[in-house]
């Protein structure tokens, strides 16, 4: 099993029969849904769980990365609600995310954590997959999915939503969307050595962008459709075959 998709809020499985497997790590036990496609099987995993129990700063992102990692996965898609500060990027949009600031606080955030004695670091020069962004779009282009453009996602620990202060200084540092789950689980997917690429869905305006005070709107709704095209483009890149010899991602780890 070499492919994988995350599902964020609102994604919550594939279309189709799956199975159901569990995956015992050193962090703890996973429940994974795997499909059959064509030769291959794909992973799915609900990062909050299957009933989204699970709030975003208690994910237990080592044993979900780590589950992937043991099932032989090297290629991961992830869908991620988020907010959007960029006045481009409107509720029901989808984001294309190319690089995040991480304002996370108390999370376990690395497999580095000295254990075996030796000191790991990762590069972040290309902190999401450019193989499989430029895969995506191909894909994206062929079934009519609109991706409205790109944009730094900021992680915030959660799960309270940001001030309005907050979000006028994430708009001063670069920041386009912001969530409370891709830090770390981008960061734990590098240091495995997998291409990773995550999709944000805007969900509702940050706070303090619009007058009114902030409104999750009915996520399905704002989601709509898009969500369903979403894994389809997702599934028709995982329908080729997929290599690491045109990208960094497994290669970003310096041990000492
Ligand atoms: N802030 C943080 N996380 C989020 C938001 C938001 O406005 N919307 C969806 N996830």
């Amino acid at each position: 099993m070499k492919k994988a998709i995350i599902g964020g809020t609102g994604v919550y499985g594939l279309d189709g029969d799956s199975r159901t497997q569990r995956v015992e790590t050193p962090y703890g036990e996973v429940e994974v849904f795997v499909a059959r496609m064509g030769e291959e099987e794909i992973v799915f995993l609900p990062r909050h769980g299957k009933g989204h129990q699970v709030p975003p700063h208690l994910i237990n992102y080592r044993a979900n990365m780590k589950a992937l990692d043991l099932l032989g996965v090297r290629y991961v898609y992830a869908t991620a609600a988020v907010g959007s500060m960029n006045h481009r990027y409107a509720p029901g949009d989808m984001v294309m995310v190319t690089d995040f600031l991480d304002f996370t606080k108390v999370r376990p955030l690395t497999f580095f954590d000295g254990g075996d004695g030796r000191v790991g670091h990762v590069d972040m020069t290309h902190p999401y997959c450019p193989n499989l962004r430029r895969a995506f779009y191909e894909a994206a282009s062929k079934e009519g999915l609109e991706i409205k453009g790109e944009g730094v996602y900021v992680c915030t620990e959660g799960p309270r939503f940001e001030t309005a202060q907050e979000i006028r200084m994430y708009q001063g540092f670069g920041g386009d969307v912001v969530g409370m789950t891709n830090v770390p689980e981008a960061v734990l997917a590098k240091e495995l050595g997998m291409c990773y690429q995550v999709v944000g869905m805007v969900t509702n305006w940050c706070t303090g962008v619009q007058k009114e005070a902030i409104a999750l709107h009915d996520i399905e709704a704002a989601l709509g459709d898009n969500k369903d095209r979403l894994t389809r483009v997702f599934l028709e890149v995982f329908s080729k075959t997929l290599d690491q010899d045109h990208c960094q991602c497994h290669r970003s780890v310096v041990m000492l």
